[in-house]
């Protein structure tokens, strides 16, 4: 396929995700030809430094993150070769002019006029005074040819978030504006909608007659690390839940759109996020759980408890794991519970959805060996395994007829195209062909902060006593076993093949 050209302008140049993410991401998208044959990156911060000096430093940067492993050094010098350093004061509009003037020299030299990323990867509190500059400066910002990416956070609750949208809205429009979630891109969560929307035999069972409960688990072996100053104001329920769980609770939960256009996808999401049944001040005990992590040892490896993590309030009372209960209010999924938990310093790092099926109506098979046939379930692995696995009752071989789970499973390791992108470089190769569908739109965003905010301001109000309450390398606090397992229910750790010994 052939792109327009394209100049991308990084806004946090030498920061941790431009090296971490976007320029591995960027160059792996130049390694695969997907990448304009004319194409400019531009990175930027507030220091100067020569373009030689930040060449090497993006270097060695791809070299420890990208995918694909070690550049080598002709395939560097080429893509390099597209890469150009320019310090700049974000917060001043006459610091931006030296943009403009790169601008126009690519202009000048490609035959074709370029589409131009502008790309906030910086601490939130930049992004307004970004764009504000960008237009101060009169760059270029024609709503057909120029985008603009802005990272997470998205707001810190609905009010920051509605002011954010009006900001970058008097400037750009709507679709100029590329609002990441990273888990739209992952591989399994784009494929979620394949699954439902090009099988026939998946549609009739995804509803209240045949589905039972789902739970959406995202659980993280990491602490918070380095980034004690900005979670210790968040939490995980603005941190991954407002985002990327709720995120996946939709693609689960919508309705079939008509067709595959950025906008009837988001439609249909956003009705999701509008039928999630409010949660009032008077519930939200019952329907939630929050936990924050102690001492212990991850992988032989000894590790401090929340409270003693960098930049961390001695006596914090931020929650690191979060448990909802949730309701979709619509005739698909009435009466059907979505568990939805997440937390850092937790026994594992997987992402996987589930959704279990209703007991079969009457049981034929007694055998005192097996019991009455489990339940199916369609296990989604987003990560670390990557796979689709129904679980199936079956005979066991021989003499008896004894029954136990089978699995059909699609696994990405067995099948042959093995190397699935990372989710940024998906995302990145949408905003260089202009396409929205996996980026969040103004409404998404404020629907999502909506339904969370009363859960947010009663945590705030009312802080947990037992803080801390989980262990690390637990699966979290008691409270959010006491959660699920209330409706009759339990956890679902990890399919069979990576449980616990
Ligand atoms: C980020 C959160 O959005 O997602 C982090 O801020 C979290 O706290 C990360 O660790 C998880 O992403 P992934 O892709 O590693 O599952």
């Amino acid at each position: 396929k052939k792109y327009d050209p394209t100049i991308f302008i990084i806004f946090g140049g030498t920061g941790d995700l431009t090296k971490r993410k976007i320029m591995p991401a960027l160059y792996n998208l130049f390694l695969d030809n997907w990448l304009p044959e004319e194409f400019a990156i531009i990175g930027t911060s507030s220091s100067k430094m020569s373009n030689e000096k930040y060449i090497a430093e993006l270097f060695s940067a791809v070299n420890e993150f990208s995918r694909t492993g070690k550049a080598t050094k002709a395939d560097w010098e080429k893509f390099s070769s597209h890469i150009t350093f320019q310090d700049a004061d974000i917060t001043n509009a006459s610091a931006f002019k030296p943009f403009g003037k790169l601008i126009d020299k690519y202009k000048k030299e490609w035959k074709t006029p370029p589409s131009i990323i502008y790309y906030c990867a910086v601490a939130p509190h930049f992004f307004c005074s970004i764009a504000e500059n960008i237009n101060k400066a009169k760059l270029d910002n024609d709503p057909k040819t120029t985008r603009i990416i802005i990272e997470k956070p998205f707001g810190s609750d609905l009010e920051s978030a509605k002011d954010l949208n009006k900001k970058l809205l008097s400037i750009f429009e709507e679709n100029q504006i590329y609002r990441i979630d990273h888990y739209l891109g992952k591989e399994v969560v784009q494929n979620i909608m394949a699954f439902r929307f090009a099988n026939s035999i998946m549609e009739p069972l995804w509803n209240r007659n045949h589905v039972e409960h789902v739970q959406i688990s995202v659980t993280e072996q990491i602490g918070i690390g380095s980034r004690g100053n900005y979670f210790d104001n968040a939490g995980i329920l603005r941190d991954m839940i407002q985002n990327h769980l709720l995120q996946l609770l939709c693609i689960i939960a919508m309705e079939p759109p008509t067709n595959f256009n950025a906008d009837e996808v988001r439609n249909r999401k956003v009705d999701v996020l509008k039928a999630l049944r409010r949660i009032e001040s008077g519930k939200i005990e019952t329907m939630s759980a929050r936990g924050q992590y102690s001492s212990g040892w991850i992988e032989g490896e000894e590790v401090v408890g929340y409270r003693e993590e960098e930049k961390v309030k001695p006596h914090s009372n931020t929650e690191t794991y979060a448990a909802l209960k949730l309701h979709v209010d619509n005739w698909r999924w009435q009466g059907v519970p979505f568990y939805l938990r997440t937390g850092k310093r937790l026994f594992k790092s997987a992402s996987i959805i589930t959704i279990q099926f209703k007991e079969i109506p009457h049981n034929i098979f007694v055998s005192e060996n097996t019991g009455p046939p489990k339940q199916n379930r369609l296990v989604i692995s987003i990560q670390p395994d990557m796979a689709i696995r129904l679980q199936l009752q079956s005979k066991v071989p021989g003499l008896e007829m004894n029954l136990n789970t089978v699995d059909m499973v699609f696994d990405y390791a067995g099948s042959k195209k093995t190397d699935s992108p990372e989710a940024y470089e998906t995302l990145l190769l949408d905003a260089i062909t202009g396409d929205q569908t996996l980026f969040m739109r103004a409404d998404q965003v404020e629907a999502a902060w909506e339904f969370i905010m009363p859960i947010l301001n009663y945590w705030e109000k009312n802080t947990d006593q037992n803080f801390p309450n989980y262990a690390a390398d637990s699966w979290g606090p008691e409270n959010a076993e006491a959660l699920i397992a209330k409706d009759g229910f339990h956890w679902f750790n990890l399919p069979e093949k990576n449980k616990k010994d």
